[in-house]
């Protein structure tokens, strides 16, 4: 299985789209976010009046809305619609991509686990998470028939590539004719997501190999992600040094992202001051040494605009981008047709009301 440099960057590149359209950067970079939390903190570095109240103790007001989100938070997924797979497929030519959706869930949180550690001036927590669909804010319903990236078969093309001895590269062919697998697959939008759909190809070779590579060999972007908790945050409590009121200091051990100030902006009439992240967070490792923890051990790392996380994602070939590549190399994009990249549209933000 054996994958040209255009054929790497072209699933490589999907792989970013789709996860991205996925809004996957929503768990990265935002994980904690709710507006009351968010109109705290801005009033605490705003206001030294109310900067000593903004902390994270037992009992408190704030404790209680941090603890179970009062605020309604959506989630939007689009997805890159393949509209070529017969041709790419055929003839190697480029993916033609249309983006379909949103189709939005909301979503519930409930901390649980939480434990205070004083001198280090940080909560530790879970955080467990349940969505229902939302159809009255979506645009399409969840039968709607979704051709993309069959990411078990492609993870498999990219985990196994050189790694394979004589035997399985005689055998892997004619196993995948036999379960008809291909670069992409086509599955109901609720399928690709808390749904899921068994593998087959996945199954036979979990059975060969002994070891689950699928759990009960379902794949889905968000299966098994309902009504579970991702991970362990450690924020600050903001008792010591109210600045660091709610900042995530870790997450499961990983140090996290970052926003920067941009300029003020206005959101349906309301005036905010907006975040994006710098460039520098997404720049690929030789041009910030600190994103070389991003960069998987003996493997070749990403170009700019691509970070990838799968460390955090059991290995599998997960890689973060701007929604169309936007702010990305421009070889990502230019592997698929489709991509319309637009700053108004593409370009991550936090918008945050100050509320003084
Ligand atoms: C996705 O593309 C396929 C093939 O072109 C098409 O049949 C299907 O209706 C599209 N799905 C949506 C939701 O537009
Ligand atoms: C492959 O390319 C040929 C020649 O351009 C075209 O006639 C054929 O329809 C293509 N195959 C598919 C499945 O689209
Ligand atoms: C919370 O802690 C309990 C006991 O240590 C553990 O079984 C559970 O998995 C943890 N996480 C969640 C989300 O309940
Ligand atoms: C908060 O205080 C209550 C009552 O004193 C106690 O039962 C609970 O364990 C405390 N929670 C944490 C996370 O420390
Ligand atoms: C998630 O789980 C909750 C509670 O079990 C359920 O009500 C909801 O329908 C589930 N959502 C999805 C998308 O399956
Ligand atoms: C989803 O939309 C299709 C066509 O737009 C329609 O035929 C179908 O009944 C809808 N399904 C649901 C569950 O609303
Ligand atoms: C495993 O998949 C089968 C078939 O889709 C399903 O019936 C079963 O409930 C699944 N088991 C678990 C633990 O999700
Ligand atoms: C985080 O690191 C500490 C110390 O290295 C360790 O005790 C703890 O179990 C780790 N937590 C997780 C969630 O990996």
């Amino acid at each position: 299985m054996g994958l040209n440099v255009t054929a790497r960057l072209g699933i490589a590149g999907t792989v970013g789209a789709v996860l991205f359209a996925l809004g996957a950067v929503l768990y990265v970079v935002f994980p904690d976010i709710i507006a009351g939390e968010i109109k705290e903190v801005k009033r605490g570095i705003l206001s030294g009046n109310t900067l000593k109240n903004m902390k994270i103790v037992n009992g408190s007001l704030t404790y209680q809305a941090w603890e179970k989100a009062p605020i309604p938070i959506y989630m939007h997924f689009t997805f890159f619609n393949v509209t070529n797979s017969a041709d790419y497929v055929a003839n190697r030519s480029k993916p033609i991509v249309e983006e379909i959706g949103p189709y939005v869930f909301r979503e519930y949180r409930q901390k649980v686990n939480i434990s205070f550690s004083d001198e280090e001036d940080t909560v530790d927590y879970e955080q467990i998470k349940w969505f229902t669909f939302e159809p009255e804010r979506s645009k399409g319903n969840l039968s709607d028939m979704l051709t993309t990236l069959n990411v078990p078969f492609t993870s498999l093309a990219l985990k196994t590539e050189g790694k394979l001895t004589l035997m399985q590269q005689m055998m892997l062919p004619n196993i995948i004719k036999m379960y008809k697998a291909e670069p992409f697959i086509t599955k109901t939008v609720e399928e690709f997501l808390y749904k899921g759909y068994q593998d087959q190809l996945m199954i036979f070779l979990a059975k060969q190999s002994k070891k689950e590579i699928l759990p009960n060999g379902t794949f889905g972007f968000q299966y098994g992600q309902n009504y579970t908790a991702d991970g362990v945050y450690t924020v600050f409590t903001g008792v010591k040094d109210p600045n660091k009121f709610m900042q995530i200091y870790k997450w499961n051990n990983v140090t996290s992202l970052y926003l920067t100030f941009e300029r003020e902006a206005m959101v349906q009439g309301i005036k905010t001051y907006r975040f994006t992240p710098p460039f520098s967070v997404t720049a690929s490792a030789d041009l910030n040494e600190d994103n070389k923890c991003f960069c998987p051990v003996d493997k070749d790392c990403l170009l700019s605009g691509a970070l990838a996380v799968s460390s955090c994602k059991k290995d599998a070939p997960i890689v973060l981008t701007g929604p169309h590549f936007y702010q990305a190399d421009d070889r990502y994009a230019d592997a698929l047709i489709g991509l319309n990249r637009d700053k108004k549209l593409h370009e991550t933000i936090l918008d945050i009301e100050p509320v003084i």
